[in-house]
Protein backbone atom coordinates (compact mmCIF):
# COMPACT_ATOMS: atom_id res chain seq x y z
CA UNK A 1 0.00 0.00 0.00
CA UNK A 2 2.86 2.46 0.88
CA UNK A 3 5.07 0.68 -1.26
CA UNK A 4 7.45 -0.62 1.88
CA UNK A 5 8.51 -4.24 1.94
CA UNK A 6 7.62 -5.29 4.93
CA UNK A 7 3.96 -4.92 6.90
CA UNK A 8 5.68 -3.22 9.86
CA UNK A 9 4.41 0.81 10.47
CA UNK A 10 7.10 2.61 13.31
CA UNK A 11 4.11 4.44 15.00
CA UNK A 12 4.99 8.24 15.42
CA UNK A 13 6.32 9.05 19.47
CA UNK A 14 6.22 12.51 19.71
CA UNK A 15 8.96 13.56 22.03
CA UNK A 16 10.55 10.10 22.06
CA UNK A 17 12.03 9.90 18.62
CA UNK A 18 12.76 12.33 15.36
CA UNK A 19 14.35 11.80 12.05
CA UNK A 20 16.87 9.23 12.65
CA UNK A 21 14.38 6.04 14.21
CA UNK A 22 12.10 7.30 11.44
CA UNK A 23 14.93 6.69 8.31
CA UNK A 24 16.01 3.48 9.82
CA UNK A 25 12.73 1.91 9.86
CA UNK A 26 12.68 3.10 6.28
CA UNK A 27 15.70 2.14 4.77
CA UNK A 28 14.91 -1.78 6.90
CA UNK A 29 11.58 -1.92 4.60
CA UNK A 30 9.05 -0.70 7.13
CA UNK A 31 7.06 2.87 6.94
CA UNK A 32 8.93 5.01 9.63
CA UNK A 33 7.77 8.35 11.03
CA UNK A 34 8.41 11.45 11.96
CA UNK A 35 5.88 12.47 14.88
CA UNK A 36 5.46 16.74 14.45
CA UNK A 37 2.94 17.69 17.69
CA UNK A 38 6.27 18.91 19.82
CA UNK A 39 7.82 20.68 16.24
CA UNK A 40 7.79 24.32 14.76
CA UNK A 41 6.88 24.20 11.53
CA UNK A 42 10.22 24.93 10.87
CA UNK A 43 11.32 22.27 12.32
CA UNK A 44 8.90 20.20 10.68
CA UNK A 45 10.27 21.22 7.20
CA UNK A 46 14.05 20.29 8.46
CA UNK A 47 13.43 17.55 9.86
CA UNK A 48 11.75 16.22 6.57
CA UNK A 49 14.98 17.22 4.79
CA UNK A 50 17.00 15.03 6.69
CA UNK A 51 14.85 12.14 6.03
CA UNK A 52 14.67 12.92 2.08
CA UNK A 53 18.37 12.95 2.43
CA UNK A 54 18.64 9.27 3.79
CA UNK A 55 16.22 7.26 2.32
CA UNK A 56 14.55 7.45 -0.93
CA UNK A 57 11.02 5.26 0.94
CA UNK A 58 8.09 6.56 1.74
CA UNK A 59 7.98 7.60 5.03
CA UNK A 60 4.77 9.31 7.46
CA UNK A 61 4.38 12.76 9.32
CA UNK A 62 2.27 12.71 12.49
CA UNK A 63 0.15 15.58 13.62
CA UNK A 64 -2.39 15.77 17.05
CA UNK A 65 -5.71 17.92 16.23
CA UNK A 66 -6.73 18.35 19.20
CA UNK A 67 -8.81 22.08 19.76
CA UNK A 68 -6.79 24.24 22.07
CA UNK A 69 -9.00 24.86 25.31
CA UNK A 70 -9.69 28.04 26.79
CA UNK A 71 -7.23 28.05 30.41
CA UNK A 72 -9.75 26.69 33.08
CA UNK A 73 -8.58 29.20 36.44
CA UNK A 74 -10.24 27.02 38.96
CA UNK A 75 -8.26 23.61 37.12
CA UNK A 76 -5.04 25.12 37.10
CA UNK A 77 -5.52 26.19 40.84
CA UNK A 78 -6.57 22.50 41.88
CA UNK A 79 -3.73 21.07 39.85
CA UNK A 80 -0.89 23.52 41.18
CA UNK A 81 -2.47 22.50 44.94
CA UNK A 82 -2.13 19.19 44.08
CA UNK A 83 1.42 19.92 42.99
CA UNK A 84 2.73 22.46 45.75
CA UNK A 85 3.75 19.52 48.42
CA UNK A 86 6.01 18.00 45.48
CA UNK A 87 7.47 21.90 44.73
CA UNK A 88 8.09 22.15 48.39
CA UNK A 89 10.15 18.63 48.27
CA UNK A 90 12.02 19.49 45.51
CA UNK A 91 13.19 23.55 46.70
CA UNK A 92 11.23 24.59 43.51
CA UNK A 93 9.47 27.79 43.04
CA UNK A 94 5.67 27.44 41.67
CA UNK A 95 5.76 27.45 37.88
CA UNK A 96 5.47 30.41 35.55
CA UNK A 97 2.57 30.24 33.05
CA UNK A 98 3.75 28.71 30.30
CA UNK A 99 2.39 27.60 26.98
CA UNK A 100 1.09 25.01 25.35
CA UNK A 101 3.76 22.33 24.91
CA UNK A 102 1.62 20.83 21.80
CA UNK A 103 0.20 22.41 19.22
CA UNK A 104 -2.62 21.73 16.94
CA UNK A 105 -1.98 20.91 12.97
CA UNK A 106 -2.93 24.12 11.95
CA UNK A 107 -2.18 26.14 8.62
CA UNK A 108 1.63 27.06 8.88
CA UNK A 109 2.02 23.21 9.39
CA UNK A 110 0.14 22.61 6.01
CA UNK A 111 2.29 25.26 4.11
CA UNK A 112 5.07 23.38 4.97
CA UNK A 113 3.21 19.71 3.87
CA UNK A 114 2.18 21.72 0.20
CA UNK A 115 5.84 22.72 -0.42
CA UNK A 116 7.28 19.32 1.06
CA UNK A 117 4.87 16.95 0.05
CA UNK A 118 5.63 13.60 2.29
CA UNK A 119 4.03 10.62 0.87
CA UNK A 120 2.14 9.75 4.16
CA UNK A 121 0.50 11.98 6.62
CA UNK A 122 -0.83 10.84 10.09
CA UNK A 123 -3.22 12.45 12.32
CA UNK A 124 -3.92 11.27 16.29
CA UNK A 125 -7.26 13.06 18.01
CA UNK A 126 -9.39 12.92 15.20
CA UNK A 127 -8.90 14.95 11.91
CA UNK A 128 -7.86 19.06 11.52
CA UNK A 129 -11.02 21.17 10.13
CA UNK A 130 -12.16 20.33 6.59
CA UNK A 131 -10.46 23.44 4.47
CA UNK A 132 -7.22 22.22 6.23
CA UNK A 133 -8.14 18.84 5.01
CA UNK A 134 -8.36 19.50 1.82
CA UNK A 135 -4.99 21.36 1.55
CA UNK A 136 -3.37 17.87 2.71
CA UNK A 137 -5.76 15.73 -0.01
CA UNK A 138 -3.97 18.19 -2.44
CA UNK A 139 -0.79 17.41 -1.75
CA UNK A 140 -1.35 13.74 -3.05
CA UNK A 141 -0.12 12.15 0.43
CA UNK A 142 -2.09 9.20 1.49
CA UNK A 143 -3.87 10.00 4.79
CA UNK A 144 -3.92 8.10 7.86
CA UNK A 145 -5.85 8.48 11.29
CA UNK A 146 -6.35 6.49 14.29
CA UNK A 147 -9.02 5.41 15.27
CA UNK A 148 -10.08 3.81 19.21
CA UNK A 149 -14.04 3.02 18.62
CA UNK A 150 -15.81 1.37 15.50
CA UNK A 151 -18.15 5.05 15.29
CA UNK A 152 -14.57 6.89 14.91
CA UNK A 153 -13.47 4.57 12.46
CA UNK A 154 -17.06 4.43 10.70
CA UNK A 155 -16.86 8.80 11.16
CA UNK A 156 -12.93 8.92 9.69
CA UNK A 157 -13.88 6.94 6.79
CA UNK A 158 -17.13 9.25 5.79
CA UNK A 159 -14.49 12.51 5.78
CA UNK A 160 -12.08 10.00 3.17
CA UNK A 161 -9.52 9.36 5.37
CA UNK A 162 -7.40 6.40 2.81
CA UNK A 163 -6.32 3.97 5.95
CA UNK A 164 -7.72 3.45 9.66
CA UNK A 165 -5.39 3.14 12.65
CA UNK A 166 -6.99 0.84 15.17
CA UNK A 167 -5.30 1.86 18.16
CA UNK A 168 -6.26 -0.65 21.13
CA UNK A 169 -6.53 -0.01 24.34
CA UNK A 170 -2.88 -1.54 25.12
CA UNK A 171 -1.10 0.79 23.25
CA UNK A 172 1.44 3.40 24.66
CA UNK A 173 0.89 7.06 24.57
CA UNK A 174 -1.61 8.94 24.30
CA UNK A 175 -5.10 7.61 23.52
CA UNK A 176 -6.50 8.89 19.66
CA UNK A 177 -10.07 8.68 21.28
CA UNK A 178 -11.86 11.73 19.91
CA UNK A 179 -15.83 11.21 19.79
CA UNK A 180 -15.44 10.09 23.07
CA UNK A 181 -13.73 11.20 26.65
CA UNK A 182 -15.34 7.85 28.64
CA UNK A 183 -12.53 5.47 29.08
CA UNK A 184 -14.73 2.45 28.94
CA UNK A 185 -15.22 3.13 25.29
CA UNK A 186 -11.32 2.06 24.55
CA UNK A 187 -11.15 -1.84 23.31
CA UNK A 188 -8.46 -4.23 23.42
CA UNK A 189 -6.36 -4.63 19.83
CA UNK A 190 -7.82 -8.01 19.36
CA UNK A 191 -11.85 -6.95 20.25
CA UNK A 192 -11.04 -3.67 18.10
CA UNK A 193 -9.03 -4.66 14.99
CA UNK A 194 -12.04 -7.28 13.34
CA UNK A 195 -14.98 -5.11 14.54
CA UNK A 196 -13.30 -1.96 12.33
CA UNK A 197 -12.21 -3.97 9.42
CA UNK A 198 -15.77 -6.00 9.09
CA UNK A 199 -17.17 -1.81 9.75
CA UNK A 200 -15.22 -0.11 7.04
CA UNK A 201 -14.22 -0.78 3.51
CA UNK A 202 -10.76 1.20 3.67
CA UNK A 203 -7.94 -1.13 4.89
CA UNK A 204 -7.13 -1.19 8.44
CA UNK A 205 -3.16 -1.02 10.48
CA UNK A 206 -3.29 -2.85 13.74
CA UNK A 207 -1.84 -0.90 17.00
CA UNK A 208 -1.31 -1.45 20.45
CA UNK A 209 0.57 -4.54 22.17
CA UNK A 210 2.17 -5.76 19.25
CA UNK A 211 5.63 -6.73 20.58
CA UNK A 212 7.64 -9.61 17.86
CA UNK A 213 6.50 -11.10 14.44
CA UNK A 214 3.60 -13.25 15.87
CA UNK A 215 1.75 -10.74 17.46
CA UNK A 216 2.41 -8.77 13.87
CA UNK A 217 0.87 -12.37 12.00
CA UNK A 218 -1.75 -12.22 14.56
CA UNK A 219 -2.64 -8.76 13.56
CA UNK A 220 -3.11 -9.73 9.74
CA UNK A 221 -4.83 -12.78 10.73
CA UNK A 222 -7.17 -10.29 11.96
CA UNK A 223 -7.66 -8.65 8.59
CA UNK A 224 -5.19 -5.96 8.95
CA UNK A 225 -3.08 -4.88 6.43
CA UNK A 226 -0.19 -3.69 8.82
CA UNK A 227 1.18 -3.58 12.30
CA UNK A 228 2.18 -0.15 13.96
CA UNK A 229 4.12 -0.38 16.78
CA UNK A 230 5.39 2.05 18.91
CA UNK A 231 7.02 0.49 23.09
CA UNK A 232 9.35 -1.66 21.10
CA UNK A 233 11.42 0.86 19.27
CA UNK A 234 11.59 2.71 23.00
CA UNK A 235 15.33 1.00 23.84
CA UNK A 236 16.82 1.46 19.82
CA UNK A 237 20.02 3.69 19.84
CA UNK A 238 18.19 5.70 17.44
CA UNK A 239 15.10 6.90 19.62
CA UNK A 240 15.87 9.36 22.01
CA UNK A 241 14.10 8.07 25.06
CA UNK A 242 15.54 9.76 28.25
CA UNK A 243 17.67 7.35 30.57
CA UNK A 244 15.00 7.48 33.22
CA UNK A 245 12.41 6.09 30.59
CA UNK A 246 14.91 3.52 29.56
CA UNK A 247 15.91 2.17 32.86
CA UNK A 248 11.99 1.96 33.96
CA UNK A 249 11.46 0.12 30.30
CA UNK A 250 13.85 -2.61 31.33
CA UNK A 251 12.81 -3.02 34.74
CA UNK A 252 9.80 -5.10 36.43
CA UNK A 253 7.97 -1.43 36.96
CA UNK A 254 7.21 -1.71 32.92
CA UNK A 255 4.61 -4.71 33.97
CA UNK A 256 2.44 -1.95 35.68
CA UNK A 257 0.95 0.44 33.33
CA UNK A 258 -2.43 2.38 33.28
CA UNK A 259 -4.16 5.18 31.57
CA UNK A 260 -3.10 8.70 32.92
CA UNK A 261 -4.06 12.50 32.62
CA UNK A 262 -1.87 13.67 34.89
CA UNK A 263 0.77 14.20 32.29
CA UNK A 264 -0.79 16.22 29.56
CA UNK A 265 -4.47 16.03 30.65
CA UNK A 266 -5.75 13.48 28.15
CA UNK A 267 -5.50 10.10 29.00
CA UNK A 268 -2.30 8.08 27.94
CA UNK A 269 -0.35 4.88 28.81
CA UNK A 270 2.58 5.01 30.36
CA UNK A 271 4.48 3.09 33.72
CA UNK A 272 3.04 3.44 36.89
CA UNK A 273 4.82 6.37 38.83
CA UNK A 274 5.05 7.89 42.16
CA UNK A 275 3.25 10.72 41.05
CA UNK A 276 0.27 8.57 39.48
CA UNK A 277 0.05 5.91 42.32
CA UNK A 278 -0.04 9.54 44.93
CA UNK A 279 -2.76 11.20 43.06
CA UNK A 280 -4.90 8.85 41.04
CA UNK A 281 -3.28 8.46 37.56
CA UNK A 282 -7.22 9.88 36.24
CA UNK A 283 -8.43 12.54 37.70
CA UNK A 284 -11.35 14.63 36.61
CA UNK A 285 -10.45 18.26 37.97
CA UNK A 286 -6.98 19.17 36.33
CA UNK A 287 -6.35 21.04 33.25
CA UNK A 288 -7.25 20.01 29.91
CA UNK A 289 -4.87 18.74 27.12
CA UNK A 290 -2.48 19.74 26.78
CA UNK A 291 -2.78 22.44 29.56
CA UNK A 292 -1.92 19.90 32.87
CA UNK A 293 1.38 19.76 31.29
CA UNK A 294 2.92 22.99 32.11
CA UNK A 295 2.92 22.56 35.95
CA UNK A 296 4.17 19.39 35.80
CA UNK A 297 7.26 19.70 33.93
CA UNK A 298 9.26 21.82 36.01
CA UNK A 299 9.10 18.60 38.71
CA UNK A 300 9.83 16.15 35.82
CA UNK A 301 13.02 18.07 35.00
CA UNK A 302 14.26 18.40 38.81
CA UNK A 303 13.62 14.83 39.51
CA UNK A 304 14.77 13.36 36.19
CA UNK A 305 18.25 15.70 37.05
CA UNK A 306 18.26 13.37 40.09
CA UNK A 307 18.05 9.98 38.25
CA UNK A 308 14.32 9.44 39.05
CA UNK A 309 10.83 9.27 37.22
CA UNK A 310 8.71 10.38 39.94
CA UNK A 311 6.98 12.95 38.26
CA UNK A 312 8.01 11.87 34.47
CA UNK A 313 5.42 10.31 31.74
CA UNK A 314 7.06 6.94 31.48
CA UNK A 315 4.98 6.14 28.19
CA UNK A 316 4.89 2.22 26.85
CA UNK A 317 2.30 -0.32 25.90
CA UNK A 318 1.05 -3.11 28.09
CA UNK A 319 3.67 -5.09 26.19
CA UNK A 320 7.34 -4.09 26.79
CA UNK A 321 8.04 -7.71 25.92
CA UNK A 322 9.42 -6.63 22.53
CA UNK A 323 11.61 -3.18 23.88
CA UNK A 324 15.27 -4.52 22.99
CA UNK A 325 18.86 -2.28 23.04
CA UNK A 326 18.95 -3.21 19.26
CA UNK A 327 19.20 -0.99 16.06
CA UNK A 328 15.51 -0.12 15.06
CA UNK A 329 16.98 -2.24 11.43
CA UNK A 330 17.42 -5.18 13.23
CA UNK A 331 14.07 -4.50 15.72
CA UNK A 332 11.93 -3.77 11.97
CA UNK A 333 13.47 -6.96 10.45
CA UNK A 334 12.82 -9.05 13.14
CA UNK A 335 9.28 -7.91 13.34
CA UNK A 336 8.95 -9.08 9.95
CA UNK A 337 10.33 -11.95 10.50
C1 LIG B 1 6.21 7.15 23.72
C2 LIG B 1 5.02 7.15 22.81
C3 LIG B 1 4.66 8.34 22.16
C4 LIG B 1 3.57 8.33 21.27
N1 LIG B 1 3.30 9.47 20.56
C5 LIG B 1 2.40 9.43 19.55
C6 LIG B 1 2.27 10.52 18.63
O1 LIG B 1 2.97 11.53 18.73
N2 LIG B 1 1.36 10.40 17.64
C7 LIG B 1 0.59 9.27 17.47
O2 LIG B 1 -0.21 9.21 16.54
N3 LIG B 1 0.70 8.22 18.31
C8 LIG B 1 1.59 8.27 19.33
N4 LIG B 1 1.74 7.18 20.15
C9 LIG B 1 0.85 6.00 19.99
C10 LIG B 1 1.33 5.11 18.85
O3 LIG B 1 0.97 5.68 17.61
C11 LIG B 1 0.72 3.70 18.87
O4 LIG B 1 -0.67 3.76 18.95
C12 LIG B 1 1.24 2.82 19.98
O5 LIG B 1 2.60 3.00 20.21
C13 LIG B 1 0.98 1.37 19.62
O6 LIG B 1 1.03 0.53 20.74
P1 LIG B 1 2.39 -0.07 21.38
O7 LIG B 1 3.03 1.12 22.06
O8 LIG B 1 1.88 -1.09 22.33
O9 LIG B 1 3.22 -0.61 20.26
C14 LIG B 1 2.81 7.15 21.06
C15 LIG B 1 3.18 5.98 21.74
C16 LIG B 1 4.28 5.96 22.59
C17 LIG B 1 4.66 4.67 23.26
Amino acid sequence: MFSTQLPIIQAPMAGVQGSALAVAVCNAGGLGALPCAMLTPDAVATEISRIRAQTSQPFNVNFFCHVQPEPDADRERTWRALLAPYYAELGLEPPPDRQPTRTPFDADAAAVLEQLAPPVVSFHFGLPAEPLLQRVRATGATILASATTVDEARWLESKGVDVIVAQGVEAGGHRGMFRSDEVTTQMGTFALVPQIVRAVSVPVIAAGGIADARGVQAALALGAVAAQIGTAYLLCPEATTTAVHRAALASDAARHTALTNLFSGRPARGIVNRVMRELGAMRPDIPRFPLASAAILPLRAAAEAQGHGDFSPLWAGQNTTGCRAISAAELTRSLAD
